[in-house]
């Protein structure tokens, strides 16, 4: 590059450029600096304005050559700029004014939500007793949730279950039709929130022969009012086991052993009946109350009854089982299903289900 005026002027500029970043003491002068150097009225932009009237050759010469002192003295103010607040720190401490010694503030570990501590200790007791786990469609058809598990269209077994339809997906029913078949068909097209993680039964039988042996874990949801025990929103654990031979006392061996593992070896169990359309005989699971010797009537956790509900079973129907190609004469099965929520505050004595998502983080941390 040939020397010339420009060149000359870029030269000197640095020069002086350099020379006053240095004599800045402070950051005030720091700024008073950039503006004059690097601002948009700055020595140094003067000078990149300046280029457009060269001739090409030179001006991509002295061009690259300016914007390269650009970067420098940018790189040089970032520096000096580090250099002083460190020499201020410095100044600090010496002075006394800053106590280098004060513990820090300590980041606040996250941890595991209580409904999923609970729903992992009760994974890993069916995991250890053989058991797969796996998931289902959190939106499920009619079909599955309700119509395949025996429970048609305008069944009284429906109100058990109070439903979050997707209208803006599938149609939600339209009670206005009446029964009957025609009813039927439509219904099963819609879609809705699963009520439960029974529609799985179906899902996985449709896939696999048996012998089965799989724990269902998933959000489920209700259209109900919300109350001390009752959410939208709840956690369930499905159960199902399907094979030769596979009876009651299967049933109630696997339970047993469960509640065990959950509520403590001294833990009993009792079967009680009920009613799910999709089981026969149904029962209901109570645990023996682990709060008191099961008779005190002030207990908090059984209230005297001496007995806890944790989940809804049966023998899964013979009907379920043929519609899934299975021989129902050689074949039968259990099925299960239990509410998280409600092992969680059993297991840690919460008497308030809405708790648990409510967010509040005062809640949360005691886990
Ligand atoms: N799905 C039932 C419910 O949510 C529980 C259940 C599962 C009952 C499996 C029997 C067998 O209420």
């Amino acid at each position: 590059m040939t020397t010339t005026p420009i060149t000359d002027t870029i030269t000197t500029l640095a020069a002086e450029a350099r020379a006053a970043l240095d004599a800045a003491a402070d950051e005030a002068a720091l700024e008073a600096w950039r503006v004059g150097v690097l601002g948009r009225g700055g020595s140094l932009t003067a000078v990149l304005r300046s280029l457009a009237g060269l001739e090409p050759e030179t001006r991509r010469a002295v061009g690259a050559a300016a914007n390269r002192l650009r970067d420098e003295l940018e790189a040089a103010l970032a520096a000096r700029r580090e250099a002083l607040g460190a020499q201020a720190l410095a100044a600090q401490v010496a002075a006394g004014a800053l106590d280098v010694t004060l513990p820090g503030r300590p980041l606040r570990r996250g941890g595991l939500h209580p409904v999923t501590q609970t729903l992992r200790v009760i994974l890993d007791a069916f995991t250890r007793m053989g058991f797969d786990t796996v998931e289902g469609p959190e939106v499920e058809l009619d079909e599955y949730n309700f119509e395949r598990l025996r429970i048609p269209a305008d069944h009284p077994a429906r109100d058990m279950w109070d439903t979050f339809w997707l209208s803006s997906l599938g149609a939600a029913p339209d009670r206005s039709a009446g029964s009957g078949a025609a009813a039927r068909d439509r219904d099963a097209g819609a879609l809705l929130l699963r009520t439960h993680t029974s529609p799985m039964q179906v899902r996985y039988m449709e896939q696999h022969a048996p012998p089965i042996r799989i724990a269902v874990p998933g959000r489920c949801y209700r259209y109900e009012a919300t109350d001390a025990t009752h959410e939208w929103m709840l956690t369930q654990v499905e159960l199902l086991v399907v094979d030769e031979g596979v009876s009651m006392a299967d049933l109630k061996g696997t339970l047993q052993e469960f509640a065990r593992q959950i509520f403590g070896a001294q833990t009993r169990v009792l079967l009680r009946n009920s009613y799910f359309p999709f089981v026969e005989p149904g029962v209901e699971l109570a645990v023996s109350c682990f709060a008191c010797p099961g008779d005190d009537p002030a207990c908090v956790v059984c209230r005297g009854s001496g007995w806890l509900e944790i989940m809804g079973a049966g023998m899964v129907h013979p009907e379920i089982l043929a519609a899934a190609g299975y021989d129902a004469e050689r074949v039968t099965g259990f099925a299960a299903g239990m509410g998280v929520e409600r092992i969680a505050m059993l297991r840690h004595g919460i008497d308030d289900i809405r708790n648990f998502y409510a967010n509040d983080l005062r809640f949360l941390r005691q886990f």
